[in-house]
Parts: C-alpha cells; sequence; structure tokens
C-alpha cells in the first residue's frame, strides 16, 4: 500500500513542523505571507471593530500588521483625525502594507520597523495597541507585554486575536489572560470562541 505509506509519512512530517514552530516561536517569514492573506475566518474585521471600539483623535499601535490584512480598515475607522502606527520586525510587511495604504488614499498611517520586545514609542503615548496573530510568534512574550503596558496611556486597551487553524504558534484564552496578566493588563471581555478570538485588556 505505496498510498498509505506516503500519507503516514505526510502527516508525520506535517506534525513534526508544527510541533517544532510551537516549540520555536519566530516571525512568519515573508515569503509565507500567503497565509496572512488568506480569509481570517472568526477573527474578522467587523469583530476586531466591535472589541476594539476605535474613536475619534485615538492613537492607535498595530504590532505585526503582516501584509495589512486590518491596517487600511483600522486606518479608515480612525479617520479623519485619529492616527494609526504599525510596527513589524520584517520591512519587507511594511512595505507591502504602506503600499496598500497608499492606494487605499490613506494618510494617517505610519510605519516603523523593528523588535516588539523593544517598542521606539514613549510611555503612555497610545490609545490601543491591538496584535492578532503575533504574540506567539515573539520569543520573549513576557517582555513584549511589558513593553506594550508601558506604552499605553493609563486608561489604554490592547486587543489581541487568535486563532487555532493552522497556527502553530496560536495562544489559547487562558494562557493569554495569565501573561497579560503578569504584565499589569486587565481582562475586560472576548469575543469570538476559544478557537478564534478577539480578547481585550486594560491598563
Ligand atoms: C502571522 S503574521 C500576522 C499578520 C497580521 N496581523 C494578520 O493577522 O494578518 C505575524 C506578523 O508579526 C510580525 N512579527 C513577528 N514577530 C515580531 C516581533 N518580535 N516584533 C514585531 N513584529 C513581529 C511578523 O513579521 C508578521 O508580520
Amino acid at each position: 500500500m505505496p498510498h498509505a505509506g506516503l500519507s503516514a509519512a505526510a502527516a508525520l512530517l506535517l506534525t513534526g513542523s508544527y510541533l517544532w514552530w510551537r516549540k520555536h516561536p519566530s516571525a512568519c517569514p515573508y515569503g509565507l505571507r500567503v497565509w496572512v492573506q488568506v480569509p481570517h475566518p472568526l477573527i474578522t474585521r467587523r469583530r476586531l471593530r466591535t472589541v476594539l471600539r476605535p474613536s475619534g483623535a485615538e492613537r492607535v499601535l498595530e504590532i505585526g500588521p503582516g501584509t495589512g490584512y486590518y491596517t487600511t480598515d483600522i486606518a479608515h475607522w480612525l479617520a479623519p483625525d485619529g492616527r494609526l502606527e504599525i510596527f513589524d520586525i520584517q520591512q519587507q510587511m511594511l512595505d507591502h502594507t504602506m503600499k496598500r495604504v497608499r492606494k487605499a488614499g490613506l494618510g494617517n498611517v505610519g510605519a516603523a520597523q523593528g523588535d516588539a520586545r523593544e517598542l521606539p514609542y514613549d510611555d503612555a503615548s497610545f490609545d490601543a495597541v491591538v496584535l492578532t496573530t503575533v504574540l506567539g510568534e515573539i520569543p520573549d512574550r513576557e517582555r513584549a507585554l511589558a513593553e506594550i503596558a508601558r506604552v499605553l496611556k493609563p486608561d489604554g486597551r490592547l486587543v489581541v486575536g487568535e486563532i487555532f487553524i493552522g497556527d502553530p504558534h496560536w495562544i489559547g484564552p487562558k494562557r493569554l489572560a495569565a501573561d497579560t496578566a503578569a504584565a499589569g493588563l486587565r481582562f475586560r471581555e472576548r469575543s469570538g470562541t476559544p478557537v478564534g478570538y478577539f480578547a481585550r485588556f486594560e491598563r
């Protein structure tokens, strides 16, 4: 039964790679961007808007925008008075997203490259921070969350989106709540299901 043998080998390879990625947090390479460009079930843009509740002249930081699945929508929600900063470890992701931003005619988005474990922003300078399927890619999550708490205003909010389907770096709601609590961020609400959700935390 050569087919059965091949299927078993493929299943083993897939499971092995999944487990390897799970144990080795690292940024999804630009070359694999097709994975972030497909529709995001459960963690829809509409759901993000409901949990984030953007308003007025707010300043929002999106960490790890990838190819900008949510970026132009967030910028539209904040226009005309609010501003969005995008921050990613890969310049290619930022270039890709900024191309979309320009095409959409948006003038309220700024971009900076770097590692979320060391954010180049002032203390208490953002009303909200958004990360969707990013936290699990960061090797030192504790440090990144401490940085996020630092740049949030005292009443600022953090919105995290996670989806289990196909993402080896997925973080479940319980784990996330424990990690954010350690950074001084209090859980407020969650929308979606345990395998695909947006959660909101406040400083
Ligand atoms: C899986 S993609 C998610 C993209 C987008 N948020 C989405 O949901 O479509 C993760 C993004 O986080 C970025 N990233 C990973 N580790 C990072 C780090 N330490 N600092 C900043 N960005 C990081 C990656 O480069 C990539 O653009």
